[in-house]
């Protein structure tokens, strides 16, 4: 009898021990859940406190353009920026290497992958911000399949010592030179997609070149690292879910915010936190000149004309420098190779590259500044889109000839099972709801700026007046101020509760 109740005693003291332990567990838990909670508001709050409300339909002397990557933003940047900005008005250094430089305070244009927190560092009442979104879907897939890209083309080299010293060699020969290398987020996702085919392509060469089962190049993991371990690394968890929104939300890891990395990791840790990311994205995005979509691109690219190229063309046109404006300047001629996506070959020698197509001239708008139109703009960039197109699918097709039997083709897409489209879907769920955001904005945005049918007028003039929507601005205004008040109210909600807990 004694050792049962021993035994019991023990048991009981187990039980015991144990739900305290747990209990203390959960209560640092509860507690890190708060004290992440705490970090993220404070983060949010402080944010919608800096955004600027005044008339954001007014293009104003920066043009900050967040390129979100795989959106296409890249043939905004030749086919419409370049034409509209002097090169000498470019900020330097926007795109190639990240960090801005300040030694041009007057430059009047920024494109990059840089995160909304560069507007830490710019005339944020002087700045106008655009932007391209594009399905989370398909820009998780554009960029396991541009990851892979830029990667195959290294694997024209033996082996990845001689790939890198290659690549070394050159870079050292072209400084200045852009690379997608040294470009967010290609500077991680590319060396460790290269490691890993090269890593593949020596386990292939161990085993005497074994044939190559099954036609799906999203699972040949022979050949290349299929795309559900792509979307499940911790890179791809750091970089590219979410990327959209945490990008407008200034949060990437390449942001210029101190505590942006611990308010990601609070966000990665505890899901119902992202809200107040996706409340500062979207307030964001409310306040941009103009916000396209990579799926809608012809609306979005006459809407980009009308809306930012029209304004630039007066504004330039009226002032009496004519260095705001060029007409024609050709992507190809400038220093930087033109790509869909940011991208140099120069890491390859041009024998197994071809350089980009040459750039007919008929794709030059042959214009002055008093009659270049937003007509003639949308001509130019008509022919410099498909030409840019075509210079695209060449290079893509020719890196893919690396990883045959893979071949990221629509039929092949097409085939992806619906399992894997839902993972995508959930591990993307911020950049789902900023999507569907972004999708409302552009319907009112298409009503504001396209009134009427896009015709042959001039279009500059309907910028040149006032806006012809006061009621517009009323809302506007009035929208703010409830807002505002709204916020006041959750504030001093919060801090009384805070207080209390206190007591
Ligand atoms: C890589 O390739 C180069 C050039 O063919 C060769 O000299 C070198 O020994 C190779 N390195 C390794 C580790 O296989
Ligand atoms: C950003 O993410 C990459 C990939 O996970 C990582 O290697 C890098 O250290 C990160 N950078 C910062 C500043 O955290
Ligand atoms: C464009 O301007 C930058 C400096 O802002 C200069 O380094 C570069 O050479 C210029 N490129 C061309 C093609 O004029
Ligand atoms: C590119 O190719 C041409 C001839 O095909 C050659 O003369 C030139 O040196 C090459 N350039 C580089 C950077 O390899
Ligand atoms: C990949 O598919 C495309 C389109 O079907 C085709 O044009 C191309 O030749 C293929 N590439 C390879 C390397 O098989």
């Amino acid at each position: 009898m004694r050792w049962i109740n021993y035994d019991s005693k023990l048991a009981l003291l187990l039980v015991l021990l144990l739900s305290v332990s747990t209990r203390i567990k959960a209560s640092s838990e509860d507690g890190e859940f708060n004290q992440c909670e705490h970090i993220v508001k404070k983060w949010a709050s402080s944010s919608l406190d800096s955004e600027i409300n005044e008339d954001k339909h007014i293009l104003r002397d920066l043009l900050y353009f967040l390129h979100v990557p795989r959106t296409g933003g890249r043939t905004y940047y030749y086919c419409f920026l370049k034409r509209l900005y002097a090169n000498s008005s470019e900020c330097p250094r926007s795109y190639d290497r990240l960090r801005l430089d300040p030694r041009k305070p007057d430059c009047r244009l920024l494109v990059t992958h840089d995160d909304y927190s560069v507007m830490s560092k710019l005339p944020r009442e002087k700045t106008s911000v655009v932007t391209i979104l594009r399905d989370p879907i398909d820009r998780v897939f554009s960029t396991y399949e541009f990851s892979v890209e830029v990667a195959a083309r290294f694997l024209v080299h033996p082996n990845l010592t001689s790939a890198l010293r290659m690549t070394g060699r050159l870079r050292a020969k072209t400084r200045g030179g852009v690379s997608t290398l040294d470009i967010w987020p290609w500077k991680y996702l590319v060396p460790w997609m290269r490691e890993d085919l090269f890593s593949r392509r020596e386990a292939r060469r161990r085993k005497g070149w074994p044939s190559i089962y099954g036609d799906d190049p999203y699972d040949m993991e022979d050949v290349v690292m299929p795309l559900h371990k792509y979307i499940n690394d911790p890179i791809a968890q750091e970089i590219v879910h979410n990327g959209a929104t945490y990008q407008i939300a200034g949060l990437t890891n390449n942001s210029y915010l101190a505590e942006s990395h611990e308010v990601r990791h609070c966000i990665q840790k505890y899901q119902p936190l992202g809200e107040y990311v996706l409340d500062v994205a979207k307030k964001r995005l409310d306040n941009m000149l103009y916000v396209g979509l990579t799926e809608n691109h012809r609306e979005s690219a006459t809407m980009f004309a009308n809306v930012v190229g029209a304004q630039a063309i007066s504004k330039f046109a009226g002032s009496n420098s004519r260095k705001g404006l060029v007409a024609n300047s050709i992507p190809g001629q400038s220093s930087l190779i033109p790509d869909i996506d940011p991208d140099s070959n120069y890491h390859l020698s041009n024998s197994t590259y071809p350089k980009p197509g040459k750039f007919s001239s008929t794709d030059t708008v042959e214009a002055t500044n008093e009659d270049m139109t937003t007509r003639k703009l949308m001509e130019g960039y008509e022919t410099c889109i498909s030409s840019l197109r075509s210079t695209q699918s060449q290079r893509r097709a020719n890196s893919l000839k690396n990883i045959r039997p893979a071949n990221f083709t629509k039929e092949a897409r097409r085939r992806i099972s619906k399992v894997l489209l839902q993972e995508i879907t959930s591990l993307n769920y911020l950049d789902v709801e900023l999507y569907k955001y972004a999708q409302g904005i552009f319907a009112n945005q298409q009503q504001y700026a396209m009134p009427t049918k896009v015709g042959e007028e001039n279009l500059v003039n309907m910028f040149k007046k006032p806006y012809g929507a006061p009621s517009w601005s009323v809302l506007s205004i009035s929208l703010s101020i409830f807002l505002f008040l709204l916020f006041i109210i959750l504030y001093l909600n919060a801090r009384r509760r805070i207080s209390k807990i206190k007591l």
